[in-house]
């Protein structure tokens, strides 16, 4: 998974330039300086959040499994025979498979990972291949899902998955309904949407599970300066600034930080850049909204979709929502 997805994938330069550009605008803002979550899932990136889904205090992952696992054959059996599946981000093999087993009562279910990371597809292709016929397609979600919408034969239904709660890292409510409602226009009457959520629990639960006891989190977070490091020539005092994770009530959400330790600067020559820190400013890097079970539906409506059912794990509030595209939008 990644939300690096929504981005084109781009030749290295042309990726480089946008980064810059990217950091450059972040750290100019006037008020709240800020870094897209996006850029948090280079290769070292990836790996640590990898970790993350097996720390006791993140249980997002577990849950979304656990669910699958419970709960596929009732997912499958109210989708119409010969659904076809794309999914958004190539995802965890083991998760998906619960569900292709499902929805595989005819020989030959079509499934679509789509991922700009041919690494990513690669190793799901060889995860799945025994599940289903897997058509990997290296490309952004909105080129790749109009791709297999395009791919699937007449009458043939299209389920798209969107699992894990990558939704939930939309910084705004508007990008995360435009990107639903875009979602949407791909697709045609009948066809479905899966889309993993992550519920509101208490406050410290919450912050625990982004902020763990080993670490991990922070250097997930703290990575995003050293690759700043790395790839845009800058001098970023790593040290220096210390992984924050903070419940922001009303957008219930969690939101990550890196708060600088001291007064201090940086210069990021690959983006032209020099910028000063005041003790205590910080820099706000990632958003992890989290939803109540109610406003499901109402999000759903308001994308374009009619909501079909929530299936719930209550050790960890999480939610698979089952949402269709309907014959006569409202
Ligand atoms: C990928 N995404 C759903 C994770 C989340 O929980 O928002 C990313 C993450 N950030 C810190 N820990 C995990």
């Amino acid at each position: 998974m990644s939300v690096s997805n929504l981005e084109r994938a781009a030749p290295a330069s042309a990726a480089r330039q946008q980064f810059a550009l990217d950091v450059r605008r972040g750290l100019e803002q006037p008020c709240q300086k800020e870094l897209p979550s996006t850029y948090l899932y280079d290769a070292v990136g990836s790996a640590l959040f990898e970790a993350i889904t097996h720390l006791p205090e993140y249980g997002l992952t577990r849950a979304d499994e656990r669910l699958l696992r419970r709960h596929s054959a009732a997912i499958a059996s109210r989708l119409p025979a010969g659904t076809v599946v794309a999914e958004l981000g190539s995802g965890s093999g083991k998760k998906t498979r619960y569900l292709l087993e499902a929805l595989a009562k005819h020989r030959g279910l079509l499934y679509f990972p789509i991922d700009v990371s041919p690494t990513a597809l690669a190793a799901c292709k060889q995860e799945l291949c025994s599940a289903a016929s897997v058509v990997p397609l290296e490309h952004s979600y909105f080129e790749g899902l109009q791709i297999a919408a395009g791919r699937r034969r007449p009458g043939e239904a299209l389920l798209v998955l969107f699992l894990g709660s990558t939704i939930g890292n939309f910084d705004r409510a508007g990008a995360r309904e435009e990107f639903l409602r875009t979602i949407a226009s791909i697709l045609s009457p009948g066809d479905a949407l899966l889309l993993g959520t992550d519920l509101v629990k208490p406050q410290s639960q919450l912050i625990l599970a982004y902020d763990d006891r080993a670490g991990v989190t922070a250097a997930f977070n703290r990575n995003l300066l050293a690759r700043i490091n790395r790839e845009l020539d800058a001098d970023f005092d790593l040290p220096q600034f210390a992984h924050e994770a903070r419940y922001n009530q009303r957008h219930q959400r969690v939101e990550m930080h890196l708060r600088s330790l001291r007064r201090q600067s940086a210069t990021i020559r690959g983006a032209g850049l020099s910028v000063n820190f005041e003790k205590g400013e910080t820099i706000w890097t990632e958003s992890s909204h989290k939803f109540d079970l109610h406003q499901i539906p109402s999000l759903a409506r308001a994308t374009g979709f009619t909501h079909v059912e929530s299936w719930v794990d209550f050790e960890w509030p999480f939610a698979e929502n089952l949402w269709v595209i309907p014959a006569n939008p409202e």
